[in-house]
């Protein structure tokens, strides 16, 4: 039984009762965009029926905490060690000669535009975008493969360009290009959770073969087959493969395109790819991702190990949050077992520290539950006083993906110590409690339709 990316992972979340199936007509300029963002890219959607194209559109797969875990097998609780146990004890993919991706390869009359229904989705975006292709590229060095996902704007014909941020994937092509020789590429689209959360392992920070981390986030060997064009490889039960490659000395204005916390990111030249062949299952889905809500859920799962890492070195942390309105990197909750007087502010060096991305946090006590905005606002109005609580760290290096502050990069930083003193001083923050509370089954206390 076939078990791995998109098609299993649509079966599953059609199982659970999780996925919604849109059969009115939509348009894919805006239009689809628009009815993600209706359900917050929170419920995964299959669209039927997508103007102008007979291929169906799966989108907002990622967008939900609880979806993701459990469609990983793993309990919130061990999220953490579960990721860190992949990426330091990663397994052997394995090779199949033949793959359900192979069942269709075209290599004349590329049309990227007129093959597939592509979104767009912001009133400026340059053109429509692919947001949720994996590229996999292989290093030229070295030979080690590596994958991740990056923005495809579409440009016409068999022409996309690439915006990619990250140092380490840049220097593959800029070392081809030095070299006056072209980046091979596959572009991967139908894959499922635990590949996404596997590409975005930053190779700076672990230098592992993602591949391999995904095999053992899932249990069991990836399954790849060999790119049809390119000498590259790829999940033998993808929907979608785009093979070519990225020309040097080729640059093509990239943007704007409505991006991280809800702005437009600017114009800019970046390399391009040609896309030589496309191989694709019969009946293939597209896949989606609404920028930049869902897709960044996975990064910041990712981030939360680095966070989690860093403030345990210096005290006894219970659990911590990338929050998802923080765009999944600016914003950091950290609950901890206090132990002494100081913890608070060490968590809060610690995850300041954690990443350049990391720009406000907010400490409390383990009583406070990190996931629940009411609650952090709550311990923020009652634990908290401004000057002795506030740490500000000015002008540090920061992301420069946001725009309130003038110099881009440089930022200031800001901790929140709510967390309440030890010892005696700290009984007057017990919290009222009422004995049973957390066992009431309050459904016995109203009948049928009344009870919602
Ligand atoms: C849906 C989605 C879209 C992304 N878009 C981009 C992008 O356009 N450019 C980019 O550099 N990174 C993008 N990222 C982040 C990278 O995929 C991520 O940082 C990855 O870990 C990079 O790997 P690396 O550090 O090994 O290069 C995106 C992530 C997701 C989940």
């Amino acid at each position: 039984m076939e078990t791995q990316m998109l098609r299993a992972a649509i079966d599953q979340l059609k199982n659970k009762g999780y996925l919604q199936v849109c059969n009115v007509e939509v348009d894919p300029k805006f239009e689809l965009g628009a009815v993600l963002k209706c359900f917050k890219n929170e419920v995964p959607i299959m669209f039927s029926k997508v103007k102008g194209n007979k291929m169906p559109v799966a989108g907002a797969l990622f967008g939900n905490r609880e979806i993701y875990y459990e469609m990983l097998g793993m309990k919130h609780e061990e999220r953490i060690y579960r990721m860190m146990d992949a990426i330091a004890n990663p397994k052997a993919t394995k090779f199949l000669a033949k793959g359900a991706v192979m069942e269709n390869i075209i290599t004349r009359n590329i049309d990227i535009p007129k093959m597939f229904p592509i979104p767009t989705f912001h009133e400026e975006d340059s053109s429509s975008y692919i947001t949720s292709g994996i590229v996999v590229v292989k290093d030229p060095e070295t030979g080690k493969r590596h994958i991740s996902v990056r923005r495809l704007q579409v440009n016409g014909g068999n022409e996309i360009s690439i915006l990619i941020a990250s140092p380490l994937a840049t220097k593959q092509f800029l070392q081809m290009e030095e070299q006056n020789k072209p980046l091979e590429v596959a572009i991967l689209l139908g894959y499922d959770y635990s590949l996404l959360l596997a590409s975005q392992v930053s190779s700076e920070v672990y230098g592992v073969d993602k591949y391999e981390v995904d095999s053992a986030l899932r249990g069991e060997a990836l399954e790849l087959v060999k790119c049809h064009s390119v000498d590259l490889e790829v999940p033998a039960y993808g929907e979608i493969v785009l093979e070519g490659i990225m020309p040097p000395h080729r640059r093509k204005d990239e943007g704007p395109f409505g991006e991280l916390m809800g702005y437009y990111g600017g114009v800019a030249p970046h390399p391009v790819v040609e896309i030589k062949t496309v191989m694709h299952r019969n009946d293939p889905i597209f896949q989606t991702a609404f920028p930049c809500r869902e897709e960044h859920l996975s990064n910041g799962l990712i981030r939360e190990i680095e966070l989690y890492t860093a403030v345990k070195n210096l005290v006894d942390v219970k659990d911590v949050n990338v929050t998802v309105s923080g765009g999944c990197r600016f914003h950091a909750f950290v609950s901890i077992h206090k132990r002494q007087e100081g913890d608070g502010k060490s968590a809060i060096l610690g995850a300041l520290a954690s990443s350049k991305d990391v720009k406000h946090v907010v400490v409390v006590d383990d009583d406070v539950d990190i996931f629940s905005p009411d609650d952090i606002e709550w311990a923020i109005a009652t634990r908290m006083q401004a000057s002795k609580d506030l740490v500000i760290v000015p002008g540090a290096l920061g992301s420069g993906l946001e725009p309130s502050h003038s110099l881009s990069g440089i930022t200031d930083k800001v901790g929140i110590d709510a967390t309440k003193p030890i010892g005696e001083l700290g009984k007057r923050f017990e919290r009222a409690v009422i004995p049973g509370y957390e066992k009431i089954d309050i459904s016995k206390y109203f009948q049928g339709e009344n009870y919602r």
